[in-house]
């Protein structure tokens, strides 16, 4: 691949890639996951999780793009002349994901802007529901696109599309310099006022006892490692493709510790400011941290909006930066998902950058579509359950196994980050992936089709 694209700088790339792990994975699944699965005691599983599988599996990740210089379909060609397959397989995973991740990230824009006068009310669960989704009684009916949805829905598409029209450097990397400071900077608010708030004691108390009898838990590691590989978008295409872009000279490994403690940072940042919040709320309604406890919507449009409103003093201010900080957290990862397949359509077709994005982007947008129609809340639930149970173990499993078992590129991969990085990869890094992954992702995937045949 000649011409191809690259990063204007080091920290343009960093920052793409943090940017693309730090999503609405962070901020709404991250605390419910820990604090169900042990609480203190998960940070064990955890940073275990990170660096036996997602640290090497991130390095591993950047190798291939970086040596590849290709998109995923592309580079696992390289690799093995019938692993196309595994490179679009992960290239559809991002492609479905995007068609639903923007529609979460529309909602978040448009409680942006309902944040400024309340407007939720104090009803907030029938706010979401009926005034804003419209949701359908039944599900499976389809009664049409939800105009309120549906606005900032392409405005979501519009951005996100302008940005991977414009390319690596002036677009994605230009967005995230601009996007990730200013989440931080917003959230590092949030989380300021939120620890001082009355309760908050409580709910970081509730967020950090450890249960130590969970360690012994199977369970308890499964969702440590679910947790790591799709908070860090590994095995998702993103990763491989950002990489792709790399100059030669890129210290590879040295990146990827940089990308997953950054990430992990900002998840930790995430948990102590959501716990904190709920212990505020546990004291104004009166009941144990345990009640308010929520993830995913929930979380973000019923739990929160309800307590913005009970917010001592500059709810609407805090409602605003709230939800402006999902809408950014949520833009920068779904720019990554897209760009998964803008340049996969590129290399396979050898079209441009512009076309890739028109059809793929533009198909794309059409899907997300279903979504924001009156039973779109409906469809959202069912695809993202098949997507997480069965596509990214699957697609995880089969790039470890290729690699450390049926090409044995492992070596060569590992002269090849040592050959540009300061830190040396040694046979803990293979360790790594030949024996400790594949085992967890084949153990999460028999686990995930057990529990789905029950
Ligand atoms: N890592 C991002 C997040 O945690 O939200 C992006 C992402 C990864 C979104 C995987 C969705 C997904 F399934």
């Amino acid at each position: 691949m000649e011409n191809r694209q690259q990063w204007g700088t080091r920290a343009g790339f960093i920052l793409a890639a943090a940017g693309s792990a730090i999503g609405l994975g962070n901020i709404w699944r991250f605390p419910a996951v820990a604090y169900e699965n042990g609480g203190g005691a998960f940070f064990f599983p955890y940073l275990f999780a990170l660096l036996t599988a997602g640290i090497p599996l991130l390095v591993l990740e950047f190798i291939i793009g970086h040596k590849y210089r290709g998109s995923a379909p592309w580079s696992f060609s390289r690799i093995h002349k019938k692993a196309e397959w595994l490179g679009w397989w992960q290239v559809a995973i991002s492609f479905i994901i995007s068609t639903y991740y923007s529609v979460v990230i529309a909602w978040a824009l448009s409680y942006t802007v309902f944040a400024f006068n309340l407007k939720w009310g104090n009803d907030t669960e029938k706010f979401l529901f009926g005034h804003y989704l419209k949701l359908a009684e039944t599900p499976g009916q389809f009664g049409g696109i939800v105009l309120s949805v549906f606005i900032p829905l392409a405005l979501i598409w519009i951005i996100n599309l302008s940005v991977l029209y414009k390319g690596v450097k002036k677009g994605i990397e230009a967005a995230n310099k601009i996007f990730l400071p200013t989440l931080v900077v917003l959230f590092l608010i949030i989380v300021i006022r939120a620890v001082t708030l009355d309760g908050a004691v409580e709910g970081l108390n509730a967020f950090f006892k450890p249960d130590w009898d969970k360690i012994a838990d199977g369970k308890v590691w499964i969702a440590a490692y679910s947790q790591i590989f799709f908070s860090l978008s590994i095995a998702f295409a993103i990763m491989i493709t950002y990489s792709s872009y790399l100059p030669k000279k890129s210290d590879l490994t040295n990146n990827a510790f940089i990308t997953g403690f950054a990430n992990s940072g900002f998840e930790l940042l995430a948990g102590i400011g959501v716990f904190s919040v709920l212990g505020f709320l546990a004291q104004q309604e009166g009941v144990p941290v345990s009640e308010v406890v929520k993830g995913g919507v929930g979380l973000a449009f019923v739990v929160f909006p309800k307590i913005i409103n009970e917010f001592p003093a500059f709810n609407a201010f805090f409602g605003v930066l709230f939800f402006l900080s999902l809408t950014l957290a949520g833009l920068t990862s779904l720019i990554s998902i897209s760009e998964t397949y803008v340049a996969g359509i590129q290399d396979k077709f050898g079209i441009k950058r512009e076309k890739a994005v028109f059809i793929g982007g533009g198909i794309a947008a059409l899907l997300s579509l279903i979504f924001a129609s009156n039973g779109g809340l409906y469809f959202l639930d069912v695809v993202d359950y098949f997507i997480n149970s069965f596509g990214v173990a699957l697609a995880g499993l089969a790039e470890v196994v290729i690699i450390a078992w049926i090409v044995r590129e492992l070596n060569q991969f590992q002269s090849h980050a040592n050959s540009v990085s300061d830190i040396m990869l040694g046979a803990w890094w293979k360790i790594c992936l030949s024996i400790i992954t594949p085992l967890v992702l084949g153990y999460m995937m028999i686990d995930n089709i057990r529990t789905n045949l029950k």
